[in-house]
């Protein structure tokens, strides 16, 4: 009896996903790691405050497009076209990009070769998130760097504001978090912007009979109308996601979105929708319950698909493998 025990035992712990993670990991490594991130994130967030909000949705991006391994970070060469220039125009902040940059260069110089750049990616969004208001939450560390990065697979791993709540929850559920879990990530809406072409059908073409989304809060889809007049011109314009409190990591997200303030098709869907309103509503009226689960669903994001030992690599740079692939 036994045996097959044992043996069973053995058999999952390579395939554990958080495996050989550690909130010690660079203890002995890199004693300096947590204040040499802290100080480059607050430097960087102080002179560029719209990085908080970059960096939490390209960590994201990184994540669930096949797991928490920096691949989003590559630069495309003429070898490869990578995730952050898929087709989808993902319009990843440069800020994010910029502040890895920074972040590893100082890392570097303190410990050549041995923090991730998946790690610095998971360990900066935590400190800005909860530089701007929101909750500290652990970060496991120890993660690989990938060995691939392919425009290909953002698509179809990426939700769209185009996509209906079914849809949504159909693929949060295909990499195993809940509607609740699915619910609380997306208040990270609560800070950053989108883009007009992101939410430009629902002022400027909402149905056959109607320009504009009734449900809208009519001022609200007035002024976007306005800043979003010249979009298809100037494709820079961009609305706040949370117009009340736009850098401000907190509750807002949900109460706008129970006054029709929700800027995304999929942010007012979340409130119209059974299995996802009464979430909303909770997260609306108490900002404690939302911090709490959103911390959890973070700490659980962070270490979704992450790579260990021969699975990656520590990259020298955090735009290239160390080697170039042909
Ligand atoms: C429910 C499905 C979701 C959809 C359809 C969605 C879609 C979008 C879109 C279209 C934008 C605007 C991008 C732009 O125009 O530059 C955006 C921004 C953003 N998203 Fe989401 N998102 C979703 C969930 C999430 C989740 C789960 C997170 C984080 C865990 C997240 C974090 C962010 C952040 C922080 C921004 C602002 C980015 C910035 O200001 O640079 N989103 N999202
Ligand atoms: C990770 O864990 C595996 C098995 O648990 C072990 O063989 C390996 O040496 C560990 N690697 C590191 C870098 O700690
Ligand atoms: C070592 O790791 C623990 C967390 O496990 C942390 O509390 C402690 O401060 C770390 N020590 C140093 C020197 O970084
Ligand atoms: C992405 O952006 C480029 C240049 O800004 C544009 O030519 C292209 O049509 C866009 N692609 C999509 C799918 O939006
Ligand atoms: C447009 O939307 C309004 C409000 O939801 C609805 O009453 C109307 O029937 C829609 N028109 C068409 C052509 O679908
Ligand atoms: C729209 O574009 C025109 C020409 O490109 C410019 O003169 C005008 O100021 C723009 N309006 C807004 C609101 O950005
Ligand atoms: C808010 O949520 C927290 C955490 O779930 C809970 O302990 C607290 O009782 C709630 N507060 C109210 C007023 O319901």
């Amino acid at each position: 009896m036994a045996f097959p025990l044992l043996f069973l035992l053995f058999l999952s712990i390579p395939f554990s996903q958080s495996a050989n993670l550690s909130l010690d990991y660079y203890n002995k490594t890199c004693p300096d790691l947590d204040r040499i991130i802290r100080e480059a994130v607050t430097t960087k967030q102080i002179s560029n405050p719209t990085t908080a909000a970059g960096i939490l949705r390209a960590f994201f991006h990184d994540c669930v497009v096949d797991g928490c391994d920096a691949s989003v970070l590559i630069s495309s060469n003429s070898f490869n076209k990578a995730e952050r220039d898929a087709d989808l125009n993902l319009s990843l902040s440069g800020d994010a990009f910029d502040l890895i940059v920074r972040v590893k260069t100082a890392l570097e110089l303190a410990c050549p070769g041995i923090v991730s750049c998946a790690d610095i990616l998971a360990q900066a969004t935590r400190d800005l998130v909860t530089m701007v208001g929101g909750p500290y939450y652990k970060v496991l560390l120890g993660r690989k760097d990938g060995l691939e990065s392919k425009a290909e697979r953002v698509e179809g791993n990426i939700p769209r504001p185009t996509m209906s709540i079914n849809q949504i929850i159909k693929m949060f559920m295909s990499k195993g978090f809940t509607v609740q879990e699915m619910v609380a990530l997306t208040g990270s809406h609560t800070i950053g912007f989108s883009h007009c072409k992101e939410f430009s059908d629902r002022i400027f073409h909402y149905n056959e009979t109607l320009p504009t989304d009734p449900e809208m809060y009519s001022k609200f889809a007035e002024a976007l109308k306005k800043t979003c007049a010249n979009y298809t011109k100037d494709n820079s314009m961009s609305a706040f996601n949370d117009v009340m409190t736009p850098g401000k990591f907190d509750n807002m997200y949900f109460q706008n979105l129970q006054r029709g303030l929700g800027l995304l098709a999929s942010d007012h869907a979340l409130v119209k929708h059974r299995k996802t309103k009464p979430i909303v509503d909770l997260y609306a009226s108490n900002q404690t319950a939302f911090f709490e689960e959103f911390s959890q669903a973070m700490e659980k994001l962070s270490v979704y698909g992450v790579k260990t030992d021969l699975e990656g690599e520590v990259r020298r740079k955090c735009d290239a493998f160390n080697t170039l692939k042909t």
